[in-house]
């Protein structure tokens, strides 16, 4: 054992006395302070959001090239294995709250490709809340324990939270999906992931095609039941990462891993135009899914998470995903969450990791060759070499890395026009189509699990307004549904429902908001 700066260690068991065994601690015990020092500072700021969550490494595999579709690494040769970094979580919870919340699970995936990082940070649910970041932090405070009273902490059954999504049409869908047996997984393992926006896959030739994300568990789709769940978190708060270990140590004697395929839903932007007609969904619209009777998933390879982590800390915890970072291949669109999180998360790393060089962290570099001329800052790894930190210079070719405009991250140029307006897109303004499709999508059990998650959330809720103003949402969805969920609440009497038309801030047309504009 030695002192952090290398010095062996001769007793670890007693601090430095003065005057014998029972005098005053000595100032001098370098020994003593540095651990203690050490110990103080164990601590970093949690996730400000998905702040509990499980990690694994492993590979995914390619199945076939995809190159007419994408110039992206991953997907160039058959059989190809790009190791992974895979953490799961969820979202409301502190770092140490229970497993089986009934809470909306992310599903993160880091590839270490031969052309750099690309991280596809998706959830087990394929919408989202909300339409725009900018009601991003409204939508954390009001699911996270509220501010005076500080709970409750770990779910969502209270008024903020159901203030803020029943005052937020768009949520209704989310809403159905977060009440489904989705919200509450066995394990992991029989989760599946959503990239959630629409993202553009690019070929070599500048074609970009649209592509929705997903992963199928290769177990297939399990969830407990609400009276279970709660068992579970007393019994075992830990019970989902304890899943995740043991089904990796076991696989290290079987052979038989933890297995999700990803499966792509490739569109045209024609498309895409045609369905805002013809079935009134926008794919720039996260609240809004493409069904899979309209595009089937292409599965095209299956990530395998073959060996846990070695420090939870160093891996888990410091493992740093970000939307923006994609590979030549992948590019963007322009859905206005999609463009949120693009900045959002790489500024909350910078604070959580304590600076601008957490991709020197071995969790986060890439495993590919890198040269740049970043440098200092704090904590920083791997500066310049010699005396050259500046692009041009005259300090020869091994000073000099080269732009390849060839294997380069070239942005798709793509043509945009018309006024700068901050107004929600009319074409995102249908709220329940959707939510009622998923409700009648389920069994009559699942249903019924909906209504009782419905009417168990709710039942906590002390302004009756809220409650009722939930119901009027649910009376868009299916009247059946309202109708049960507001006799077990004990409604005195059914809302009307909420109106569906009814322009709000939000679905001014942009014609609207340029002439509030002008006058
Ligand atoms: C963290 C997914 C929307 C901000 C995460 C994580 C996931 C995720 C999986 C955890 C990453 C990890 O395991 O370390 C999603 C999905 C979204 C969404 C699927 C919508 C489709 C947003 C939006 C914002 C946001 C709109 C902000 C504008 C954050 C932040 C973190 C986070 C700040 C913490 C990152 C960190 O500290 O490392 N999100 N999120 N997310 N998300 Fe999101």
């Amino acid at each position: 054992m030695t002192t952090a700066q290398g010095v062996a260690v001769a007793d670890d068991q007693n601090s430095l006395k003065v005057g014998g065994p029972r005098g005053p601690v000595a100032l001098e015990d370098f020994q003593l302070r540095e651990k203690i020092f050490h110990f103080d500072h164990e601590r970093i700021p949690e996730r400000v959001v998905h702040a509990r969550g499980y990690g694994a490494r492993g590979y995914f595999e390619n199945y076939k090239p995809l190159t007419d579709l994408t110039a992206a690494d991953p997907f160039s040769e058959a059989g190809l294995k790009t190791p992974v970094f895979t953490r799961f979580s969820t979202v409301a919870g502190n770092k140490g709250s229970a497993d089986l919340a009934r809470d909306v699970r992310g599903f993160a995936v880091k590839f270490y490709t031969r052309a750099g990082n690309w991280d596809l940070v998706g959830n087990n649910i394929p919408v989202f809340f909300i339409q725009d970041a900018v009601k991003f932090p409204d939508l954390i405070h009001s699911a996270k324990p509220e501010p005076d009273r500080a709970f409750p902490q770990a779910q969502t059954a209270h008024d903020n939270f159901w203030d803020f999504m029943s005052l937020m049409p768009e949520a209704t869908h989310m809403a159905m999906w977060i009440m489904s047996d989705r919200a509450i997984p066995r394990s992991f393992r029989f989760m599946e992931g959503f990239g959630v926006h629409t993202f553009r896959l690019v070929n070599a030739k500048g074609k970009s095609t649209f592509v929705k994300f997903h992963w199928k568990p290769k177990q297939g789709l399990q969830s407990v039941v609400w009276n279970e769940a709660l068992k579970i978190n007393g019994a075992d708060p830990d019970f989902h990462r304890r899943d995740l270990w043991g089904a990796i140590e076991a696989g290290d004697e079987s052979g038989d891993y933890p297995e999700w395929e990803l499966g792509l839903q490739t569109f045209s932007e024609e498309d895409a135009d045609r369905w805002i007609k013809e079935y009134g969904f926008d794919v720039l619209d996260a609240t809004k899914l493409i069904p899979e009777e309209l595009v089937p998933v292409k599965p095209v390879g299956k990530m395998v998470l073959n060996e846990r982590v070695d420090n939870f800390f160093a891996e888990t915890e410091q493992v740093a995903f970000c939307t923006q970072n994609v590979v030549p291949g992948i590019d963007f669109t322009n859905d206005p969450l999609l463009q949120g999180r693009n900045f959002s998360y790489l500024d909350t790393q910078t604070k959580r990791l304590g600076g601008p060089n957490f991709t020197h962290i071995p969790v986060n570099a890439p495993k590919c060759p890198f040269h740049h001329f970043q440098q200092d800052g704090h904590m920083a790894m791997h500066n310049p070499v010699g005396r050259a930190n500046y692009e041009p210079n005259s300090w020869g070719p091994e000073h000099n890395p080269k732009e390849n405009p060839e294997t380069g991250y070239q942005s798709l140029p793509v043509e945009e026009s018309g006024p700068k307006v901050r107004v929600r897109s009319e074409t995102f303004a249908d709220h329940y189509s959707q939510a009622r499709q998923f409700y009648i999508s389920q069994t009559p059990e699942e249903q019924t699990h909906i209504a009782d998650a419905f009417t168990f959330e709710l039942s906590k809720v002390q302004t009756p307004a809220i409650r009722k103003r939930m119901v009027s949402h649910l009376l868009n969805v299916d009247a059946d549904l309202a109708r049960t969920v507001g006799e077990q609440l004990r409604l005195e009497e059914m809302p009307a429902p909420a109106d569906a038309a009814k322009p709000t801030r939000q679905d001014l047309k942009p014609s609207d908001a340029l002439s509030i504009i002008k006058n």
